[in-house]
């Protein structure tokens, strides 16, 4: 199967492309789309999904509320049907759930089965193995969920058996991420009682919002300067709600940035959604002088999108703050080949959650823009790029990573000499339609 680690790795080669031009729609936005999934399952009835992003890691997501109890069904391209058993109505299942390269699969799963009395193992792909998992497992504990079997250090394969009742906690979460609230929350939704979850710096809020949509008692409420608190009552009964998945921002970073980088280039990118909890790399790129046009801003899905009107741009250095990473968390390595081609240093502020990615996506970039030629340093949870014309000619190691796929893809689209990369396969976990659209935008690879 694509997208797996078991497959062969499929090498691949980008050269510097003539002017980029045209109109795409990149998929449904993985988030949403495993989350789509997952209130499918926990509300009683059908929920209607259009949009859907159908990446290996979603297609995970679906495998595991099929194995947990819910009808999931396929309807046509991006449209999904799911037939859910409501909180507290899931079953056992049979055997090992495999997320594969999925973190958010995973670990979102991880606390809809904690907040039932159910047994199940959680495994997945060698990268998803060495992801840390404690930070989920230790907030689950103190709501009464067992770990009954784990490998060294808190990683995958994981089983856990999780409680018919669930504690109500209030939890201060140790770093800005959505993956460790929304499994509280997905827990909680089996708690007698409120819980809170509080995070000194919002991390994307889908969640939230998803559950406000599907009819829970939710209040989300600031906390400090940056942070969110978030209350919600458990035990509500999730009404199924049609779900519309709007564009993928995190996918169309990568036709962006190559619409700036490649000389000439205009092209518009439709529907993108513009969750302000998502939008850290626009923020960035137009500090950095891109000429990117937001138009036909509208709500899809309960999101604001947009079009985005992209064109070549010379990109000047900028000091990214350590207080934007959680809306751009996924962007670091895309923007590290933004900031290759830009004049004069970008500095980004840190980037310690770059580490437990699909990849140590900090060494992977930065080994990347070392076998191109590009001059870099490291200083504590800092990489800062120097940037000018860059030589190219490198082959890049993806370690089982996506966005390290193809940001040094579109590197090789701008560069001197080609730039390859090692794999291509696990592309498809995310984005399986980047070859077909970079190149009816003008971009092949080989
Ligand atoms: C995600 C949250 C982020 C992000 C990931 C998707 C989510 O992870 O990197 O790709 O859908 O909740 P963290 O919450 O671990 O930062």
């Amino acid at each position: 199967m694509t997208g797996h680690s078991d497959a062969p790795p499929r090498p691949l080669t980008a050269r510097r492309a003539a002017a980029l031009a045209g109109r795409c729609r990149v998929p449904g936005d993985k988030s949403i789309s495993h989350r789509a999934l997952i209130f499918g399952l926990l509300a009683v009835g059908e929920t209607n999904v259009t949009g859907l992003l159908e990446g290996e890691d979603v297609l995970r997501t679906a495998d595991a509320a099929r194995a947990l109890g819910a009808q999931v069904e396929r309807l046509g391209d991006g449209v999904w049907r799911v037939h859910g058993v409501g909180v507290g109505g899931l079953r056992e299942p049979t055997g090992p759930l495999d997320f594969g390269n999925a973190g958010t699969g995973s670990r979102l799963m991880m606390g809809v089965i904690g907040g039932h009395p159910i047994k199940a193992t959680i495994d997945g792909d060698a990268s998803l193995r060495k992801r840390p998992m404690r930070r989920i497992l230790d907030p689950l504990a103190k709501m009464g969920v067992q770990v009954l079997a784990e490998a060294e250090g808190g990683r995958c394969p994981i089983t856990i058996r999780g409680s018919d009742d669930p504690n109500p906690i209030t939890y201060t979460t140790p770093v800005a991420s959505a993956q460790i609230k929304s499994a509280i929350l997905f827990a909680a939704l089996n708690a007698p009682g409120v819980t809170t979850v509080i995070e000194n710096e919002a991390s994307r809020d889908h969640t939230e919002k998803m559950l406000a949509y599907f009819g829970a008692d939710i209040t989300v409420v600031p906390e400090g300067t940056h942070g969110r608190r978030i209350s919600l009552r458990g035990r509500p009964e999730l009404k199924p709600m049609p779900i519309v998945v709007p564009a993928d921002p995190s996918s169309a970073a990568f036709p962006l940035v190559a619409a700036l980088l490649v000389p000439g280039s205009d092209v518009t990118i439709e529907g993108v959604m513009l969750n302000p909890l998502r939008t850290g790399l626009l923020t960035t790129l137009l500090e950095m002088g891109a000429k990117i046009d937001i138009t036909h801003r509208r709500i899809e899905g309960g999101e604001e999108v947009g079009d985005l009107r992209v064109k070549a741009s010379s990109l000047k250095g900028v000091d990214v703050p350590a207080a934007r990473a959680p809306s751009m968390i996924d962007e670091y390595p895309i923007l590290a080949v933004a900031a290759a081609f830009a004049q004069g240093e970008t500095r980004m502020r840190g980037l310690s959650e770059l580490r437990v990615k699909e990849s140590d996506r900090l060494q992977a970039v930065a080994d990347g823009l070392a076998a191109n030629g590009v001059t870099y340093r490291i200083e504590g949870d800092d990489l800062i790029v120097t940037g000018g014309a860059v030589k190219g000619g490198g082959t890049v190691k993806t370690h089982l990573d996506h966005r390290i796929a193809m940001s040094f893809l579109v590197m090789g689209l701008a560069s001197d000499n080609p730039v390859s990369v090692d794999d291509e396969t696990m592309i498809a976990t995310s984005f399986p339609q980047f070859r077909p659209l970079m190149a009816a935008l003008g971009a092949d690879f080989a």
